[in-house]
């Protein structure tokens, strides 16, 4: 079996950086790795480039300019972009092949600000040697640099996530009644959508004006048995509707811990709270991904609608279960999956903040649960949530495709135990 580890280095027109690169893997790294160059448009062989190359021992004067439609069927393992624009137009490729960016700078455009031939070709020294340096640490480095790159895409998200919570946390003025945001229908007000969620009209009346948001998708208190006493932590706790409703159910004797990571959610949640004078509820800005909570400390962790906008749910189930007391349980609702998302609802930003692309299936939640440590674990799907789901995206079907959960599970142990 070969062993090679298959990369191929794109740029633009393959005249340059990516031939350097190839040039450099095959004289170095021979043994290890395979090597191809290719660009998204083919520019010829730069002559500067065979010149230093050649300066530097490595003869690349036999390689030739290649379009990378023309490799599509070779299964790379690693596809490394040199230059911004292949990795922004690089070409989806079939099979395993990971996409890694390593952006060098472009030698023809430096030596355009040199002043005379030597300096010209320094630029391309440079550049051949930054080449060098990043082909002798490979194959390795690509796995580190596919990590980074996973955790910028994570963080990418979650900006997108934050902006368009605080622009609904900034918008929304009002209180139960008015027009909603994202994953409610307009054609409801929020009274009646949280009816519909499970919520009675005492709940709704219950809160501080403004803290019902009308953005969940269930009732996690319905299943939580809260008791006096309990300590509560809700994730993502948005405007603190379910705060509220929780720290009457544990009383003076229990507390309330919302997190949020969109600061506007925050400052309006801790203002409905100052307002009304709820002492046993605070707000704490964070991600759920990294809870600003101390290990076995909470009876019970809830959430609404929150999970499936996370992109790394098992961190999350980790934090969970790393703050749970020993005996601790889960009450969540959230979003699921139930078939493969079409086309139309699985990109953009759009149906990823609305609550829906970023839902997983049952088993996968069932499975992420269970790897963090919990046991008991179940998933119960509220097939009538279909009703309020289809006007998330009117006309678009989602309702066939996601629908609203109820999530339980477990941490083993005893509290007096543990
Ligand atoms: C759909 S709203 C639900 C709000 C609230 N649970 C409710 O039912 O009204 C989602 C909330 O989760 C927050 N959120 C989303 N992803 C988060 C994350 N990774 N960490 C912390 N908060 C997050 C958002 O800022 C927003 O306030």
């Amino acid at each position: 079996m070969d062993q090679h580890v298959k990369i191929l280095f794109l740029c633009t027109g393959n005249s340059c950086r990516s031939q350097m690169a190839e040039g450099w893997a095959r004289h170095l790294k021979g043994g290890v790795i395979e090597a191809w160059s290719a660009g998204i448009e083919t520019h010829g062989l730069n002559p500067n480039a065979v010149r230093v190359m050649a300066e530097a021992g490595v003869d690349i004067s036999g390689h030739t300019s290649k379009n990378v439609a023309d490799l599509m069927d070779i299964p790379f393992d690693y596809v490394v972009t040199v230059c911004g624009h292949a990795h922004e137009t690089c070409p989806m490729f079939p099979g395993k092949a990971r996409v890694v960016h390593v952006g060098f700078d472009d030698p023809p455009a430096l030596a355009k600000l040199a002043a005379g031939e030597g300096e010209k070709l320094d630029c391309y020294r440079r550049v051949r040697d930054e080449i060098r340096a990043f082909v002798e640490t490979l194959p390795e480095s690509l796995n580190k640099q596919e990590h980074t790159m996973e955790d910028q895409s994570k963080d990418a998200l979650r900006n997108e996530v934050r902006d368009r919570y605080a622009q609904i946390a900034r918008s929304d003025g009002g209180c139960c009644g008015e027009k909603s945001s994202c994953c409610a229908p307009d054609s409801m007000n929020r009274p009646e959508l949280s009816v519909n969620l499970g919520y009675s009209e005492e709940d709704c009346a219950a809160v501080p004006e403004g803290a019902n948001m009308g953005l969940g998708c269930g009732n996690p208190r319905a299943i939580a048995a809260l008791q006096p006493g309990e300590t509560v932590l809700d994730l993502g706790s948005g405007g603190g509707f379910d705060c509220f409703l929780a720290a009457k159910q544990v009383g003076s004797s229990g507390r309330v811990i919302g997190v949020d990571m969109t600061p506007d959610m925050l400052g309006k949640a801790r203002e409905n709270a100052r307002r009304g004078g709820w002492s046993n509820v605070e707000f704490r800005l964070g991600e759920i991904e990294h809870l600003p909570v101390a290990d076995n400390s909470v009876d019970v962790i809830i959430s609404n609608c929150v999970i499936n906008l996370s992109p790394d749910k098992e961190q999350v189930f980790r934090e969970t279960f790393r703050v749970l007391k020993p005996g601790g349980r889960l009450a969540i609702a959230d979003v699921v999956m139930l078939r493969e998302l079409p086309e139309s609802l699985r990109g953009g930003s759009a149906t990823y903040c609305g609550c829906v692309s970023g839902a997983v299936s049952v088993p996968e939640l069932g499975r992420m649960l269970r790897a963090a440590g919990f046991t008991s674990v179940s998933v119960e799907v509220k097939e009538e949530s279909r009703e309020f789901i289809q006007e998330w995206f009117p006309g678009s079907g989602v309702e066939s495709f996601v629908a609203s959960a109820y999530i339980q599970a477990k941490k083993e142990g005893c509290s007096c135990c543990g």
